[in-house]
């Protein structure tokens, strides 16, 4: 099992990041740590408050811990940002890293259920010690529920026939395994269908981890309490890694960085914008970066600046 996660566009994010080595940060996302390293690097007086919902990613922060005591680090969700600033007494950071998703970790930590490639029970749990899984969700969910999940948040243009295949494997009994959902998606499918380029699990796998760990409403929660918690020059970057994430957040970022349509006729008032994106497109990986680590091919980085 690997306890690698090779961190995507670091160099791109240090930039937008641009670290004053005496303020304070937040990587929302700890994971294995290589993005918050190269913060603690660069910091001096700085303070470093790292969250993750999943244990294992917390133990390796508390490992770290040890060599950079400026490293505060919270077992939460991201969710939960403004509370945790109140809590270390911080009105305002310097700057906010969330780098979306689930790590190479999670996804070969086969047990953890998150993935097709390995046989484990349904769970995809980011956080341990929550109770829905995906055995719930798959298996209890009505057909209504699931269509909206698959089509929603896996983009599953065959969502309809899958849902159907597991109504009907449900009645047989519950679908308990990742291989019993692939073996369900499978057969639910034309061979047409599974001839095609690509896993036929892969979006309903998404899809129902999406659900499982409400990742889009945490996504939007974090947008907002993130850009109203950075001191003026302060800056957060986004790291997101499929079209349904970097969409909340590029509409978020466009809402406080543009003016707000007026009437043309009326009298017109100057407003004073607080934000300022930092780019006009979307930054993505280089080709070198995604031949050696194919996560980076469907990564989106976009970064706000307060003024
Ligand atoms: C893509 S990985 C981050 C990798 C990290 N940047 C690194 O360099 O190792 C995403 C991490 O964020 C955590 N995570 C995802 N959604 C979260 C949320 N809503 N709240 C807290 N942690 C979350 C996951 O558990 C996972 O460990």
């Amino acid at each position: 099992m690997s306890e690698q996660h090779i961190p995507v566009m670091l160099k791109e994010c240090m930039h937008y990041l641009n670290i004053q080595p005496t303020l304070n940060y937040v990587d929302a996302t700890f994971g294995r740590g290589g993005l918050s390293k190269a913060i603690l690097e660069q910091l001096t007086t700085g303070k470093l408050s790292v969250i993750d919902q999943d244990l294992a990613a917390i133990e390796a922060a508390l490992r770290l811990q040890k060599d950079y005591p400026n490293l505060i680090v919270e077992h939460t969700n991201y969710s939960e940002l403004q509370s945790l600033l109140h809590k270390h007494n911080l009105a305002c950071v310097g700057g906010i890293l969330v780098d979306c998703g689930v790590s190479s970790v999670q996804l070969d930590e086969g047990e953890r259920g998150f993935s097709y490639r390995f046989d484990a029970k349904l769970d995809m749990r980011m956080n341990q010690n929550q109770t829905l899984t995906a055995y719930d969700v798959v298996n209890t969910y009505t057909p209504a529920q699931l269509l909206h999940i698959l089509y929603t948040y896996g983009e599953e243009n065959n969502a309809k026939m899958i849902v159907r295949g597991l109504m009907k494997a449900r009645e047989v009994k519950p679908i308990e395994t990742t291989f019993e959902l692939v073996d369900v998606i499978k057969s639910s499918l034309p061979a047409k269908i599974l001839k095609q380029q690509g896993h036929p699990a892969k979006q309903t796998f998404q899809a129902i981890r999406i659900a499982v760990n409400q990742e889009l409403d945490h996504l939007e929660s974090f947008l907002k309490q993130a850009t109203a918690c950075l001191c003026p020059q302060g800056r957060c970057v986004t790291l997101t890694f499929h079209s349904l994430e970097d969409r909340l957040v590029k509409q978020h970022f466009k809402a406080l960085s543009t003016p707000p349509k007026t009437n043309k006729r009326l009298p017109q008032q100057e407003v004073t914008l607080e934000y300022q994106t930092l780019h006009a497109k979307a930054i993505v990986a280089d080709e070198h970066e995604i031949d050696i680590n194919p996560r980076a091919k469907s990564a989106k980085l976009r970064a706000i600046l307060k003024l």
